[in-house]
């Protein structure tokens, strides 16, 4: 924290969030709520809210929501720092200079050298590309890959010569110790040769956060090396399941979509088309996390893997980690072309146009892929293929949208309506897929207990931030050690703590918090929504509920700790196992 927790709270609580955001979006008061068009996605019809109590803005479209600082830092792409700045001057609050603590600075210090030595690669890469006679080389492969000098501008394209040491001499020149140079993932040591660049005979394709700061390197090989990429390692500052490539320029293009694809030289050859909404994974499988981190900038993804089994196969992957996201997907078809690069080379950016337009919904994708795999003229193999369309379509939660996909799919493979329909119930009713009847406390899982207890854990602390008078009667059975999910136990510390005190804020707390992705799960955390629930005594029951399987799930936790030899889980296991039993018997009233 660069600031300290009062000064943030000062500038917070000055700056009125109404006030500053009705200077971006025109807001109309309703209710509780001032109401706009959300300024993070596309839309037409007002779902983003204000709410002038909590001081804080939710969007009920995309979900992004937060404090007034968590907005400036996201609409303005300020840092922290910056954000406080902005607001304290707004206000005509005259911050101190800067304290650092010692560790603070360390380790600021560390990644801002990590992020300095990435850039100054990136420079490096970049004249040798042009200005070295060697470069010439990677010149003539991009130039016969056909990108216009301004891509390769705009990507800050490079190259990396034969020799290893050039790179190592530059950058110690620069003034970084071999520590820094290894640490930020350009070179690396060995006894024999020392320090030497991690990359050489490569076109280099220099990897940016969503803040356009080099984090990392992709280095294509000149001719068949292997392997044919090569990618900077993990480090402090490279996380590569956590960004993307191409988003930096993505996040802003507000097209209305994301398209997903394999490679690097995709992303360039669909941004140089003017598809600047396309991004790639970092040479890994798409994570969990991507899919998280897309969810800010959009509703829907468009797939454009390669059209061979792998790409089918990472396809179908991407498929169900966006669908857990809660993200629509959909496939391009690229045939008969491998990837968007060659597919754009061919046939161009309008024929490229329409296969946007007629890309496929994820879930006929995955059944036509299924069918791929049956023999339908064999009656035996027909019907097996017929139940695992059953199988699929009992993981749809809601029956509507279950029920329509299971019309559409039924006319398309000629299938029986009620004939499908009839084993679809069968599979249901056997527990195939997610169809068990929400209970009333609102925690269901959507795959499996890890997410139910999550998910509990985020419904309770809602429960409490809107009812605080609440606290002192469950104090007794809960703390913020029950929070499994780390955040959310900070959260909880800090919520509890502000109710003793008699001073809490939801946006308060969520300023303690300094980055964006994180302040923007604690604010979800006071914005979970509680099941529609008509009587009090629905509510207490739905309560109760969730505290005692936030508290089940704390026991099973410290179970596991203790089996793992951890002397401090003993106590708390006994601490749970008493508070279950007084909560099987206890009555919460919410007044
Ligand atoms: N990749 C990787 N390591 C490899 C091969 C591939 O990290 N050994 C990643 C790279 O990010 C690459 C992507 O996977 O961009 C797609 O790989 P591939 O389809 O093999 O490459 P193309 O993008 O088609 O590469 P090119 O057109 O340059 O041959
Ligand atoms: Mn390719």
């Amino acid at each position: 924290m660069y600031y300290s927790d009062e000064i943030v709270e000062e500038v917070r609580a000055k700056s009125d969030i109404v006030a500053v955001i009705s200077g971006y979006v025109n807001l109309k008061k309703k209710g509780s709520n001032h109401w706009g068009c959300c300024p993070f996605h596309n839309e037409k019809t007002p779902s983003f809210a204000v709410s002038e109590n909590k001081q804080m803005y939710h969007c009920f479209g995309c979900g992004e929501s937060g404090s007034v600082i968590t907005f400036l830092m996201k609409y303005e792409n300020y840092s922290f720092p910056e954000a406080i700045r902005a607001l304290a001057d707004r206000a005509g609050i005259k911050l101190p200079e800067i304290e650092y603590s010692e560790e603070q600075k360390r380790r600021a210090g560390r990644r801002q050298r990590l992020l300095d030595v990435n850039k100054d690669a990136a420079t490096f890469f970049y004249y040798q590309l042009r200005k070295n006679p060697h470069g010439e080389v990677g010149l003539a492969y991009f130039r016969k890959r056909e990108l216009t000098e301004e891509t390769m501008k705009k990507f800050g394209l490079g190259f990396a010569g034969k020799n290893g040491n050039e790179l190592v001499q530059y950058l110690r020149q620069k003034g970084y110790h071999d520590e820094e140079i290894r640490d930020a993932g350009v070179a690396t040591f060995s006894e024999r040769g020392g320090l030497s660049s991690q990359f050489w005979n490569r076109v280099m394709f220099p990897i940016q956060d969503v803040n356009h700061r080099v984090i990392g390197f992709g280095g294509r090989v000149m001719g068949d090396g292997e392997p044919k990429y090569l990618n900077s390692p993990e480090t402090d500052i490279f996380d590569k399941r956590r960004n993307l490539y191409g988003l930096n320029y993505a996040r802003t293009a507000r097209a209305g979509n994301v398209i997903l694809c394999e490679g690097y030289m995709d992303v360039i050859a669909m941004h140089q088309a003017g598809f600047g909404q396309a991004v790639a994974s970092l040479g890994t499988a798409f994570t969990p996390e991507q899919a998280h981190l897309l969810h800010r900038y959009t509703e829907q993804v468009l797939l454009a893997y390669d059209s061979d089994g792998a790409g089918v196969k990472a396809a179908l992957r991407a498929i169900g980690i966006l669908r857990n996201e809660g993200l629509t997907a959909k496939v391009i078809n690229m045939r008969p072309h491998k990837d968007p690069d060659e597919f754009m080379k061919a046939l161009g950016r309008e024929a490229f146009q329409e296969r946007i337009d007629q890309a496929e919904n994820s879930f006929f994708y995955e059944i036509r892929m299924l069918e791929s795999g049956f023999n339908l003229k064999d009656p035996e193999e027909k019907t097996k293929f017929h139940r695992e369309i059953a199988a699929k379509l009992c993981t749809f939660e809601e029956e509507v949208e279950r029920d329509n996909y299971l019309q559409a799919i039924a006319e398309k493979y000629y299938i029986g309506v009620d004939q499908l329909r009839k084993l679809v119930i069968s599979y249901a009713g056997a527990g195939v897929g997610k169809t068990a009847p929400r209970p009333k406390s609102g925690v269901q899982s959507k795959s499996g207990t890890q997410d139910g207890a999550k998910r509990a854990q985020k419904l309770l602390i809602t429960w409490i931030a809107d009812y605080p008078r609440i606290y002192p009667k469950i104090k007794p059975y809960v703390s913020s050690k029950d929070f499994t999910e780390e955040l959310y136990a900070q959260v909880a510390e800090r919520m509890f703590a502000a109710i003793e005190k008699d001073k809490f804020q939801p946006a308060e707390i969520i300023s303690t918090f300094e980055d964006e992705e994180t302040q923007k799960e604690a604010a979800e955390l006071f914005y979970e929504e509680l099941p529609a629930m008509e009587t009090t005594q629905e509510k207490e029951q739905a309560l109760h509920d969730v505290i005692y399987l936030v508290k089940k799930n704390s026991f099973e936790h410290f179970k596991q700790k203790q089996a793992e030899r951890d002397i401090e889980a003993i106590a708390q296991v006994m601490e749970a196992k008493k508070a279950l039993l007084s909560l099987s018997k206890l009555h919460i009233s919410l007044d």
